[in-house]
């Protein structure tokens, strides 16, 4: 069964094969859980090609039979220049999930984000991942659970915070709907039915209970409504004067996790943030909104002297990440691709995740003519290429 699985999983070439493995094996209610995003999903599909649309040109005759992908973020140097994003309820995709890819994280040593929202605690996930954590904040409509949040996270040994802007709303998405989606979980008929078709993620999803947002599980344990829930782990109060107090009382590393526009940026590092992530929640949120490549370097070109800026959403491929750092970022976050492969194959799945993007990335730099990412930059972008005179 194993020796399967492990055959299987090698002969995956890409991301989208892993999505697909991961289709085949989890009930559909929680593969459209991680594999959806808002409405006509249109901002997902939009993220995903606005990257690959993007063309580099390659420059030839230059040594690169000696490739480094290593990347430093915040004085720590990562084999690699891109981390695992923030994932809410990851466990109910595959059970075990999250301990799973912060324990990998830390063996490949790229950075490991904690969620809020994790089905697992953050304490327990900063100890898996080793150094390698940082820690997401979403921001409660209660300050005491806000403050809880940042006070465990401290006394886990966080030096990093990202704080989520990008939930004034709940994002509507539709595929959740349908299949009736709840917090905490409920088996309906629908649910068991759907499970009874996938025996492996059934048995294994026993074996380690209901999934549930941990953080709060005692909190939750007295919630009576799913409007409660939101309420509890997020708030449409959160304002630049929110903001200005959870600066004022992170003493770390701060980061605001979902910047679309460069004066919010700009704003930003006015108030003392360290870096942004570029981020739409990976098409989650807001269906007519840019894709993060569009507004990637208007925002870059107004805050890379002042801030660390990262990206998200759509990244799918190693080349994916050279593209966005020739768009301006310093640092990348896949959130689905490393979710398909825990999905496909648990954490020998994840392993081939992380494994594909990187002889993608050592590929597309040689290919390009770059030995590290230092030598990607935005003279590589075909579109600011100099025309010949006619
Ligand atoms: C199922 C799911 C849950 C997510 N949960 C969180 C979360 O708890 N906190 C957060 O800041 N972002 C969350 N995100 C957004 C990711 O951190 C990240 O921005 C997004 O996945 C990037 O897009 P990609 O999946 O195309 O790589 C979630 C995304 C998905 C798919």
């Amino acid at each position: 069964m194993v020796d399967l699985m492990v055959r299987s999983l090698a002969r995956a070439a890409c991301i989208d094969d892993l999505r697909e493995m991961a289709r085949r094996r989890i009930p559909r209610f929680a593969f459209d859980l991680v594999d959806g995003g808002a409405e006509n999903e249109r901002n997902l599909r939009r993220n995903v090609e606005a990257f690959q649309e993007i063309a580099l040109t390659p420059r030839y005759m230059v040594d690169v039979s000696s490739i480094d992908t290593q990347a430093t973020l915040f004085g720590k140097t990562y084999a690699a220049p891109f981390g695992m994003a923030p994932i809410g309820m990851l466990n109910a995709f595959w059970p075990g999930a999250d301990l799973m890819l912060a324990r990998l994280c830390k063996r490949e040593n790229i950075p490991y984000v904690a969620s809020s929202a994790a089905s697992t605690t953050l304490e327990e996930l900063a100890e898996a991942a080793d150094g390698n954590g940082m820690f997401q904040l979403y921001v409660s409509g209660d300050d005491s659970v806000t403050e809880g949040l940042i006070s465990r996270a401290e006394a886990a040994g966080y030096e990093v915070m990202m704080v989520t802007a990008d939930v004034p709303a709940a994002g509507k998405r539709d595929r959740d709907i349908r299949n009736q989606l709840a917090v905490p979980f409920r088996f309906t008929p629908e649910v068991i039915a759907q499970c009874a078709m996938k025996p492996l993620w059934a048995l294994t999803s026993l074996r380690h209970g209901t999934p549930n947002v941990a953080n709060y599980a005692n909190l939750l344990q007295s919630a009576t409504s799913y409007a409660e829930v939101q309420k509890t782990l997020i708030t449409p109060g959160f304002s630049w004067d929110s903001l200005a107090k959870i600066r004022a009382r992170w003493r770390g590393k701060l980061l605001v996790k979902g910047i679309l526009h460069p004066q919010d940026a700009v704003k930003c590092a006015e108030m003392g943030c360290d870096g942004i992530v570029v981020s739409n929640h990976g098409g989650r949120q807001v269906d007519f909104g840019p894709a993060t490549a569009e507004v990637l370097p208007g925002i870059a070109g107004a805050v890379s002297d002042k801030l660390t800026v990262i990206v998200d959403s759509g990244i799918r491929r190693g080349a994916d990440v050279l593209r966005a750092h020739a768009l301006g970022a310093d640092f990348a976050l896949v959130g689905r691709a490393l979710a398909f492969g825990v999905g496909a194959g648990g954490a020998a799945g994840a392993d081939r995740a992380i494994a594909l993007l990187k002889l993608e990335l050592v590929r597309a730099l040689g290919q390009l003519g770059a030995r590290d990412m230092a030598g990607v930059g935005s003279d590589h972008l075909t579109a600011a290429m100099p025309r010949p005179p006619l």
